[in-house]
């Protein structure tokens, strides 16, 4: 299933997502899943077991992950529930592309300038836009530049009818309150599958949409990114927690991480500390760290300065133009 099954993976992307579809009953899947799996994995490969809503096993070997993920054989697809959705999607991407081969160059292209800008990915870490979205979206555009184009007028709240005239908006709307971006999944149109859009990442790529637009370049694409962004040392405070995170799922920890990371900027602000912005990081594995990042105009130039919303975009385009014409940013 995933990117693999449907020829849209990154290439360098070393992931794939298999699939254990048993024919059981959703309730007998956590135990049967996990059963089979370790009979199957146990001793060969190395693996852990990650416990979501249903048991899965993530395989690592020589660079390349594998998760492998028990789901029942056959649900309504508007009845499933979480990675029960995921075989629905992979056949209704394949039967698009069928009909429509050339449009896999676009979701690889749409795939990469998401991942440059630094929007792409649904996890908590990220609060991006998930491949199959970018997949939903160049399909209905038609194309990666039309893809780019639209995005460059969005203003939230951003509304996509992928259903052919048969979304309910009202419905979605007060569904998902707190999402500036509804797409109605084709395959299940009373589900967003732009749920995991935040507005800080919506108003990035509208803004970089604009930019692209403006002077296109090769250097929105993540293959083209500089190896190591020039980071300035900010000054802060750094947390760090030291644990065992390896049975978690990764959005488990990272979502915790987050939160622990916000209460600590929130604390800090209403002390009267002159924190900025927050950032978290965590290996997944062992270690997890918090970093609050602190103004601190004796010792660094910065200036938090307000520019105007993504969506004057002729402002916005000229504000980032003049920031960095004074060689900072
Ligand atoms: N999925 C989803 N919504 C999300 C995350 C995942 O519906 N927020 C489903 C999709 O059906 C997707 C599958 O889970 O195809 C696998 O997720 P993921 O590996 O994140 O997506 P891929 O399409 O495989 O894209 P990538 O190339 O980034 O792996
Ligand atoms: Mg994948």
């Amino acid at each position: 299933m995933g990117s693999a099954a449907k020829g849209t993976l990154l290439r360098d992307k070393w992931e794939i997502d298999v699939f254990l579809l048993l024919d059981a009953p959703r309730g007998e899947i956590k135990r049967l899943g996990e059963e089979i799996l370790r009979s199957c994995l146990g001793g060969r490969l190395p693996y852990y077991f990650k416990y979501s809503e249903h048991p899965y096993a993530t395989v690592s070997l020589m660079g390349m992950q594998a998760d492998i993920v028990p789901a029942p054989l056959a649900v309504d697809p508007r009845e499933a529930m979480g990675v029960e959705r995921t075989p629905f999607h992979t056949r209704y991407v394949r039967s698009r592309l069928e009909e429509e081969p050339w449009l896999v160059d676009d979701i690889l292209l749409f795939k990469s300038f998401l991942k440059g800008v630094g929007v792409y990915g649904a996890e908590t870490r990220v609060g991006g836009f998930s491949g199959y979205l970018a997949e939903v979206l160049v399909i209905h555009y038609r194309g990666f530049e039309e893809a780019v184009k639209a995005a460059s007028s969005w203003r939230p709240p951003v509304m996509i009818d992928t259903t052919g005239g048969k979304a309910d908006f009202g419905m979605l709307a007060r569904r998902y309150p707190d999402s500036p971006m509804i797409v109605p999944d084709p395959v299940d149109p009373s589900r967003n599958t732009a749920a995991s859009v935040t507005l800080k990442r919506l108003s990035e790529l509208v803004h970089a949409a604009n930019l692209f637009m403006r002077k296109p370049s090769q250097k929105f694409f993540h293959a083209f990114q500089p190896r190591n962004p020039c980071i300035k040392p900010l000054p802060g405070v750094m947390v760090v927690m030291v644990g065992d995170y390896s049975n978690h799922p990764p959005d488990a920890i990272w979502g915790r991480i987050k939160r622990i990371g916000e209460r600590l900027f929130r604390a800090a602000r209403a002390r009267g500390y002159p924190a900025l912005s927050y950032a978290f990081y965590t290996d997944e594995a062992t270690e997890a760290a918090v970093y609050i990042h602190m103004e601190s105009p004796s010792r660094y130039h910065i200036e938090a300065r307000p520019g105007p919303p993504p969506w004057e975009s002729e402002r916005a385009v000229r504000f980032t133009e003049k920031r960095l014409g004074e060689g900072g940013w």
